[in-house]
């Protein structure tokens, strides 16, 4: 890549971004926009797009490098056409931490009645209900990577058993063990906590669909992946069936989630706004910068993704 000077900042982080890499004083040109504000022109200045989301209205064919905010990128690669001779990067983030918090702090919030005490609270009521133990009780990571190893390593440190699903079984720390994709029912069947932790590709698109929760015993669901990797309807009725047992979503196939779904409604769902794990501007900035220092001698980004995984 000759020279990256222009850069064409959008959408939420923008600012702090760009202040950020502006503090290192590389001698970047800034574009600051709002994602339906990228114009045609915009898209021809800049020698790199970074943004959480793809520009509304104008296409990014035509920009070298697109530099993802987030650490998923299916918004880039996925939900529409990808240009393939355009470089995709993302961000490393503090992810596998962030989200290994969120999940054990939903599981620990339900095995202790978190809720049902803070209610009784304000009821002004006694309520001695005995907690449940969540040492030792299993659980079932899909995906193994970063974040996924990162939300294992919180549960094993809590003495849960974790098994983990991906695509090839290959064995990987801090997992018990990894099943294969087509394995999958098997750490399914015997899962108290079923986490969610895969990239939205062709491949996890609806995956937990009716006949996949099937094979679920009561379990208690995370999603902190994306919305598309649950078909909705199947979820509402494994959670009425109790095939599932609960569920805490932080991620839906509409975002914000629709004021009539039926998730909203249900006592054993746990909501939260896309939030288990935002990038901050340092984040975004050091993975901008590393890929640009590898870019420069002339050396494929570790953070590039490769376009025919999809992450
Ligand atoms: C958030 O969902 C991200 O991909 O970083």
């Amino acid at each position: 890549m000759n020279e990256v000077k222009n850069i064409l900042l959008a959408g939420r982080l923008k600012e702090e971004v760009a202040e950020w890499l502006e503090g290192k004083r590389m001698g970047f040109e800034f574009r600051l926009r709002e994602y339906k504000e990228v114009t045609v022109g915009d898209i021809g200045w800049a020698d790199v797009y970074i943004a959480f989301y793809p520009p509304k209205g104008v296409s990014l064919a035509g920009v070298k490098w697109v530099h993802a905010l987030g650490a998923g990128v299916d918004f880039f690669i996925f939900r529409q056409d990808w240009p393939k001779e355009t470089l995709l990067t993302r961000t490393k983030g503090d992810f596998g931490n962030r989200i290994g918090e969120y999940c054990v702090a939903r599981a620990l919030a339900v095995t202790q009645n978190l809720v049902e005490l803070w209610e009784a609270q304000w009821r002004h009521e006694w309520y001695r209900k005995e907690a449940g133990l969540l040492r030792g009780s299993q659980v079932a990571i899909v995906g193994t990577g970063e974040v996924g190893r990162g939300i294992a390593a919180k549960f094993k440190a809590l003495g849960c058993p974790v098994e983990g699903i991906s695509i090839s079984g290959k064995a990987v720390k801090p997992f018990d063990r990894v099943f294969g994709r087509d394995e999958i029912a098997e750490p399914l069947k015997k899962a108290e906590w079923i986490v969610l932790a895969v990239p939205l590709t062709e491949e996890s698109y609806m995956m937990f669909n009716e006949s996949l929760l099937e094979n679920c015993r009561g379990a208690y669901l995370i999603n902190i992946a994306r919305g598309e990797v649950v078909d909705e309807d199947a979820l509402v009725e494994a959670l009425d069936s109790g095939r599932l047992w609960g569920a805490a979503l932080d991620v839906f196939v509409e975002e914000p989630l629709p004021a009539e779904s039926p998730l909203w409604e249900m006592p054993n769902v746990l909501i939260s706004p896309h939030i288990a794990a935002i990038t901050s501007a340092e984040e975004a900035g050091e993975s901008f910068l590393a890929c640009l220092a590898e870019l420069q001698k002339g050396q494929r980004p570790k953070l590039a993704v490769d376009s025919e995984k999809g992450y």
